[in-house]
Order: structure tokens, then C-alpha cells, then sequence
């Protein structure tokens, strides 16, 4: 550790010193890696079935206690690297920001509202909580930041998220419309100090400026969810000027405090007094997390039960959910993707087929279609094909999710070599009579990889070059090919 990082530690633990009780293990934490944490997605793989992966690649995963089928892993492993991970078997989060989504407890069919949402790490927890008959509307006010969240969301194959750019302290939704909300806020960002070469000081001037943000994103967060709904508030810093002071400046009587502990992580409870301010006692449920607690990030979470009184609104019901700019998109287009894969009507009852701009076909749940006003959604579920000039051409995304069911049109690449030739964008000469001209579906093991176009006996890789993590060499494939070192 450089010692920039250490004098900013110190500087941390000073301001903290009476809230820490045991400075010298807080320091060491701070000092120490962060364990890598990943957890399996149900849409394709198993906890056991990962943990074999994992294992093969010679390594040694330790399960979380507190969240069903999460590992942790050696601090250096790159989880970016496998093709595990480019398959979409599993998303890498930080073990403590779990925490969050297991405080707001997402229930099966369940309409959730994510009002900071990228890079969606969060979004995709609750996306499998609330399952096919749920829904979640993960929102942020970074477009740039959003682009990596609709890349998490494709990889993992989720059909029950919209993606939406609005300013989250007021996005002109209709009142009451949401089960849960998640008010996972920008701060200062304390609680990342194991993260960070340089780890920044507490600064009073952003604390402050991004203080009235963090208000009036809890204020939205009490007015969009339902009476009676919950609310959870975090975020990854220590201070209180930017948890239990907004959660005490705005809440009122628009709720109460409900206990947030998770068994049998360590917390340190929330405060009810800080530098001589007094604040509401409910606040005692909230959980502070320090570094050294569980060997994690430093976090805080409070959970808060709406009240049962409607938000006072004279606000009319919107009386259409989307706008124009989205449409149902016409069942052809499906059948046409349905007979080239040979894919079961099973697979795709109860989806929808959305269409956005001329070109762009999106595959969604059909349950739960919450009403977005002015909001424009910027990914409805999967983006599961496009029109181009050669006709319609399906997305990784699609073939990765619908992989399993497709009987047509299809190829495993047996030899790691050519799956590395391949996804490096190299035409694999290919001699079999099962395939067609045209796009189809590609293979390796149980690997659903994604699209391929086949022409003339080549297969040339159409897998979006982000897909792959940066470079298909950078692959790890086995025991033998060290996934620590690179
Ligand atoms: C702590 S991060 C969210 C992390 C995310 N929940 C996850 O689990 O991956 C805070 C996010 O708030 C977003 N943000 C900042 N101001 C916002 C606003 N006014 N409305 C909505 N999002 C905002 C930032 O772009 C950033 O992505």
C-alpha cells in the first residue's frame, strides 16, 4: 500500500474514532484486498454447477452465508477472464452491497424501482428475486454509466428489467406505483477505501452539495412506492451528515425505520446523535458497516416501511404505460427467429416482443408493465435482434438465453483453440451439412457463446467484441492456464 493511502486512512479513522472499536484492525482492513464476490445466475447456470467451473480453474470458492449461491474469491483472481463469465453463468458484485437488496427484500412478482441503478449490480439482484412474473425499472441520470448497466443486463440474460435515463430527484411518475423502492445513492464514497490507490478524505463541500441530491432522491423514493411499501436507503460511505442525517431531514412521518440487520453479518447499529445533533430514534435499525466487521467494503443501510397514507397528489393515472417511441412489435418477426432456431412456442409465452426505432427488437416478460410517463425507457428486457440490410440479425444476448432450446442452425466448437480463434474474430473453416447460410447459434461445451454468421463453409464470430471481456487470449479455459495471473 502506498502511503497516500495510508495517511488517508488515518485521516478516516480519526474522523471516525468514536464510532470504530478497534482501530488497528479497521487500519489493517483498509490496508488488506478486497476478496473477489461473484454469484450464480439462475437464468443459466446452479451455484453447484458454477462452484465446479470454479474449481476447475483451480480455484477455491468460498460460499457466502447470506445470499444463495455467492462465492468468494482470492482478491486477484480477474473475473472478467472466463468464459463463465462471457456466457453470463455468473455477475461479479461486492459481497456488502448484497446487503442492500437482501434489506429491501424483493418479493416474486414484485414492480421494484432501482432509482440509481448503474452498473446495475443491484438491478440484477433484484431482477432474480422478483423472477418472470416481476419486474424491476432500474433508472440513472449517467447515460454512459447506463450503457455498461444494458450490457450487464444482456449478459445475464434478464427479460424483467427497463433501463431509464431521468433525473432520479424527480422523474414524473405517477405516486404509489412501485412494491419496493432502492435508493442505492451517490456519495462520497468512504466505504470504497479497499478499493482505491488513492482513497479520498471526507470533503465537507461535496458531502454537503451531494447531501441535497441524496435528499431529494429519498423524497422521490417516498412518493413512488406504494403506502405501506419499503424503502431501502444506502450507500457506501461512513458519514452521517450523508445517511442517518438525510433519512432524519426528510422522512417525517412519511414512515418508520424497520430493522435491516442480516445474520449473521456485523453491523454497528445506526446513530441516534452525531457531533451534537440529535436525530429520530427509529434510526437505531439502521447497519453501519466498517471494512474490519466482516472483512468487506464499508456500507450503510436503512431500511423504511412507507406508511399506509396515499402520497397526497391530484396527479391524473397516465393512460398509456410507454410512449410512442415504443411499440409492440409485430409476431412475425418472432416467427422468423422462432423457425431458423428451431425454438418451442414454450419458450416465449408470456413475452412480448417490443420494437424501438426502425430497427431495434426487444424480448420482455409480459406481467408487469409499470407506467413510465415521460420516462423513455432506453432497454425494455433483452435486445434480441436488429434489422440490418442482410435481414434480421439475432443478438448474442438472445442466442446466449435461448441457447438451451435451440434445434436448429446450431454448432459446438469442440477444440478451445478454435473457440479462440474464433471468438478473436478469425473465419473457422467449418465441414458439416446441419447448418445454413446465415446466422447461427454457437457452442462450446455447455457455453452458450452467441452469434456466428456462416457463409461458404466459414464461420465468422458476430459476438460483440465487449462480450469477450477485451481479448479472447485473456481467456482462462482450465486448471492448467493460471486465472491469477493475468
Ligand atoms: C452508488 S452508485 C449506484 C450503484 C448501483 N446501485 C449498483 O449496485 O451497481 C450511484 C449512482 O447514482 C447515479 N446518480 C447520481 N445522481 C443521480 C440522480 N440525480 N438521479 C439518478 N441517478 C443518479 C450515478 O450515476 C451512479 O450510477
Amino acid at each position: 500500500m502506498n502511503s497516500d493511502a495510508s495517511v488517508a486512512h488515518r485521516t478516516l479513522l480519526d474522523r471516525y474514532l468514536p464510532l470504530i472499536d478497534d482501530p488497528t484492525a479497521f487500519l489493517t482492513s483498509a490496508a488488506t484486498p478486497l476478496p473477489i464476490c461473484l454469484w450464480a445466475n439462475p437464468l443459466k447456470t446452479t451455484g453447484p454447477q458454477l462452484l465446479n467451473q470454479l474449481q476447475g480453474l483451480g480455484l477455491n470458492p468460498q460460499p457466502i452465508p447470506w445470499w444463495p449461491n455467492a462465492f468468494q474469491l482470492q482478491p486477484n483472481f480477474h473475473p472478467g477472464n472466463t468464459l463463465a463469465y462471457m456466457a453470463g453463468w455468473y455477475t461479479v458484485q461486492e459481497a456488502i452491497a448484497l446487503a442492500a437488496v437482501v434489506a429491501l427484500a424483493p418479493q416474486p412478482g414484485e414492480c421494484i424501482l432501482d432509482l440509481c441503478a448503474a452498473p446495475g449490480g443491484k438491478t440484477a439482484q433484484m431482477a432474480m428475486a422478483v423472477g418472470d412474473s416481476g419486474w424491476v425499472v432500474a433508472n440513472d441520470y449517467s447515460a454512459g454509466r447506463l450503457v455498461g448497466l444494458g450490457d450487464t443486463l444482456n449478459r445475464l440474460g434478464c427479460l424483467n428489467v427497463i433501463t431509464t435515463h431521468g433525473n432520479g430527484r424527480n422523474l414524473g411518475l405517477v405516486p404509489g406505483q412501485f412494491d419496493r423502492v432502492l435508493v442505492d445513492a451517490p456519495c462520497s464514497g468512504e466505504g470504497t477505501l479497499r478499493k482505491q490507490a488513492q482513497p479520498q478524505p471526507w470533503r465537507p463541500h461535496y458531502s454537503q452539495r451531494i447531501a441535497k441530491v441524496q435528499r431529494d432522491l429519498l423524497a422521490q423514493a417516498l412518493k413512488l412506492v406504494k403506502p405501506g411499501g419499503v424503502v431501502v436507503y444506502s450507500t457506501c460511505t461512513f458519514a452521517p451528515e450523508e445517511n442517518e442525517a438525510i433519512i432524519d431531514g426528510v422522512l417525517g412521518d412519511l414512515g418508520h425505520l424497520e430493522p435491516a440487520a442480516i445474520a449473521p453479518l456485523i453491523h454497528q447499529p445506526g446513530l441516534t446523535r452525531w457531533q451534537g445533533q440529535d436525530y429520530r430514534t427509529d434510526l437505531r435499525h439502521a447497519c453501519r458497516y466498517f471494512p474490519h466487521f466482516n472483512d468487506t467494503g464499508g456500507f450503510f443501510i436503512a431500511r423504511i416501511r412507507r406508511s399506509p397514507n396515499p402520497y397526497p397528489t391530484k396527479v391524473a393515472p397516465l393512460q398509456s404505460p410507454l410512449l410512442p417511441a415504443v411499440s409492440i412489435a409485430p409476431e412475425a418477426s418472432l416467427t422468423l427467429l422462432q423457425s431458423r432456431f428451431g425454438l418451442p412456442t414454450a419458450c416465449l409465452v408470456n413475452r412480448l416482443l417490443w420494437a424501438t426505432g426502425r430497427s431495434r427488437l426487444w424480448l420482455a416478460e409480459r406481467q408487469c408493465i409499470p407506467l413510465l410517463g415521460p420516462l423513455i425507457p432506453q432497454t425494455i428486457g433483452l435486445a434480441i435482434a436488429r434489422y440490418e440490410r442482410q435481414g434480421l440479425k439475432p443478438t448474442t444476448a438472445f442466442l446466449q438465453r435461448l441457447g438451451p432450446w435451440i434445434r436448429r442452425n446450431h454448432i459446438n466448437l469442440e477444440d478451445p483453440a478454435t473457440v479462440a480463434t474464433f471468438l478473436e474474430g478469425q473465419p473457422q473453416s467449418i465441414a458439416t451439412d446441419g447448418l445454413e447460410s446465415g446466422y447461427v447459434h454457437v457452442r462450446h461445451g455447455p457455453f452458450h457463446l452467441g452469434c456466428g454468421r456462416y457463409t461458404g463453409g466459414q464461420l465468422q464470430s458476430q459476438i460483440p467484441k465487449g462480450t469477450v471481456g477485451g481479448s479472447a487470449s485473456r481467456l482462462v479455459w482450465a486448471a492448467q492456464s493460471d486465472p491469477l495471473s493475468r
